[in-house]
């Protein structure tokens, strides 16, 4: 594939980075994400002019956002999101190629100034980044650390607990749509928004492995008719459709292919749908 000038202008941009600090203009306008040559992703310095989608306070579960944080200083988690990746949300209910998130992470402090009660925001503590891009990043999505005076940071290794927790329990697309309440309801008008993630006790459902063979595909109702095998405690061998959590899988699974799949209790919906064998080509 010919190179977009998109990706063009970013190489160029990467590098006039690098060779003059002081090119603030170019640097203050980044709305998409921009590589370095060697495929490091540069830290967009201007992620505060983006659309803020929501702050969370003392919320534990991150390694970088626990450190240093005490009860008396819990720290807010302030999150971005590209301008054009917000656009599009609002029209689709989910994140398109080149979405980029920035979570900056900022310590708290009480009694400043005339505050006697509650918590302000101080410094930041760090910033990490989330990017989608299937061209680069086979999982579709890549975690970047970014804090500090770092320009530019490789992605965080695939095996790392930001992958699993946010693919796990992000409501839309690896993403925790749940906690940014400006976008929720765009989402379930759209179907995109997977309420398994949002229950309360989700991690207490009991889950089970799907395997099955897919007979046909209804994009426009989000579901697959599949031919399942038996899942004990859950279903009965059967062919029937299923609704899928993700409605991307289309993209890539076609009738013949087998896949597996999560399932819980209390839903008849495909969770995580993995193909794992294509479809024989027909001799
Ligand atoms: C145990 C679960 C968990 C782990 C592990 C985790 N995160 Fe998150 N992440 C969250 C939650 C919950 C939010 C919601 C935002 C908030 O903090 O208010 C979030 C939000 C984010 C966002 C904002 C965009 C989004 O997806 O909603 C970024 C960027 C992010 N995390 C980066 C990281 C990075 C980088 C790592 C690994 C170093 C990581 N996270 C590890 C749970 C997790």
């Amino acid at each position: 594939m010919m190179p977009k000038p998109r990706l063009i202008a970013a190489m160029l941009f990467a590098f006039g980075r690098f060779g003059h600090a002081q090119n603030a203009d170019s640097a203050e306008q980044v709305q998409v994400p921009q590589f370095t040559a060697d495929g490091q992703l540069v830290a967009p310095k201007n992620y505060r002019e983006w659309i803020f989608l929501s702050s969370g306070l003392g919320m534990t579960y991150g390694p970088i956002s626990g450190a240093g944080a005490t009860d008396d200083n819990p720290r807010f988690e302030n999150v971005f999101v590209n301008p054009p990746a917000y656009r599009s949300f609002l029209k689709t209910g989910t994140w398109p190629e080149d979405t980029i998130f920035v979570l900056e992470i900022r310590s708290s402090a009480s009694q400043v100034s005339i505050n006697k009660n509650g918590k302000v925001q101080t410094e930041v503590a760090g910033a990490e980044a989330e990017v989608k891009n299937s061209r680069r990043f086979p999982g579709k999505w890549a975690f970047f650390d970014i804090s500090g005076e770092a320009r530019a940071a490789k992605p965080i290794p695939t095996a790392a607990s930001c992958y699993t927790c946010h693919g796990q329990n992000g409501a839309v697309d690896n993403t925790f749509v749940q906690f940014y309440p400006t976008l929720i309801e765009t989402a379930r008008r759209m179907g995109t928004f997977h309420e398994q993630a949002t229950a309360i006790h989700s991690a207490s459902l009991k889950s089970y492995v799907f395997h099955g063979k897919v007979e046909g595909l209804n994009a426009a109702e989000g579901s697959l008719r599949v031919n399942g095998d038996k899942v004990e405690g859950w279903m009965d061998a059967m062919t029937m459709n299923y609704k899928v959590d993700d409605p991307s899988v289309f993209g890539n699974i076609k009738p013949g292919d087998a896949i597996t799949a999560t399932v819980y209790d209390e839903d008849m919906v495909l969770h995580k749908v993995r193909v794992v064998a294509k479809e024989v080509t027909q001799k």
